[in-house]
């Protein structure tokens, strides 16, 4: 019988930037099993009322239980900040979340001026204001809403035209403002990183949460007595996806992983 060790970590999103979050964890965590959702139907959830950004969380979260899994990773910013009080409510075994790292990036600015691209339900969201309202009063917080960029990035768009007249139109007004330190607050958006970097000035850094959700994940199997401490060379790493998975396939193509389709 599978020990609780062998039970995998789930994983999920509104649809492939969580894999930047699962690309952190697999790297610390190489002999522990995964399973990943990508809810890419009903993206993105940045538009999306937290009503029913709650309901499609308590779904994903129920399809990962039902595949045994031991923690729960939500790799999803928006998730994350409506959804994570209901589930860790709810549910018993532990939740990793993601929310915008404006904690790490008031450590580095020099300016005191720091900019946030995340999604409109992040930004609207309580956790936001409240995680906001908890830094240094002389640090500035210009927050742009990256509309548009999830939509494309999930048509495995990360580099255009398009995606570049986007991000321009919303990290020039943040340039202007003086920012040194740009926060990610959205895991779609690591994959737009090439793209950034040709729009922003060499000073201002970029900042994601990636490899802190990997330590923290790491933290918790731990805590709870629940890591893979054998070492794995049979892993098993499940993707599922309720819309295309050319995606998913193109951005996970170096890992062996299996990738299906599923009504979700
Ligand atoms: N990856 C999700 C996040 O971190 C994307 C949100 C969306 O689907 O709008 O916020």
């Amino acid at each position: 019988m599978n020990s609780t060790k062998d039970n995998p970590i789930g994983f999920f999103d509104s649809g492939i930037g969580g894999t930047s979050i699962w690309k952190e964890v697999h790297k610390l965590l190489p002999n522990e099993n995964t399973i990943y959702l990508a809810d890419s139907k009903n993206a993105p959830y940045g538009d999306k009322t937290k009503d029913r950004i709650i309901e499609y969380c308590l779904k994903n979260t129920e399809i990962l239980l039902n595949q045994n899994s031991k923690i729960i990773v939500v790799a999803c910013n928006t998730a994350t900040t409506n959804a994570i009080k209901v589930l860790r409510d709810k549910y018993t075994i532990p939740f990793i979340g993601i929310e915008p790292a404006i904690k790490p990036a008031s450590l580095v600015t020099k300016t005191n001026n720091i900019g946030v691209l995340a999604t409109k339900g992040t930004i609207q969201s309580d956790l936001f204001e409240k995680t906001s309202a908890n830094i240094k009063s002389d640090i500035k917080i210009i927050e742009k809403v990256g509309y548009g960029l999830v939509d494309l990035i999930e048509k495995g768009n990360v580099e255009s035209e398009d995606i570049d007249f986007l991000l321009k139109k919303y990290l020039n007004p943040m340039m202007k403002k003086n920012i040194d330190a740009l926060v990610l607050g959205c895991t779609h958006y690591p994959y737009l990183i090439p793209s950034i970097r040709r729009i922003i000035t060499n000073d201002i850094k970029i900042i994601d949460a990636g490899s802190a959700v990997a330590k923290q994940t790491k933290k918790i199997l731990e805590k709870f007595k629940i890591s893979q401490t054998k070492e794995n060379c049979n892993t098993t790493h499940k993707f599922y996806s309720n819309k295309d998975i050319k995606v998913l396939s193109r951005l996970l193509n170096n890992n062996c992983v299996e990738i299906l389709n599923k009504e979700f």
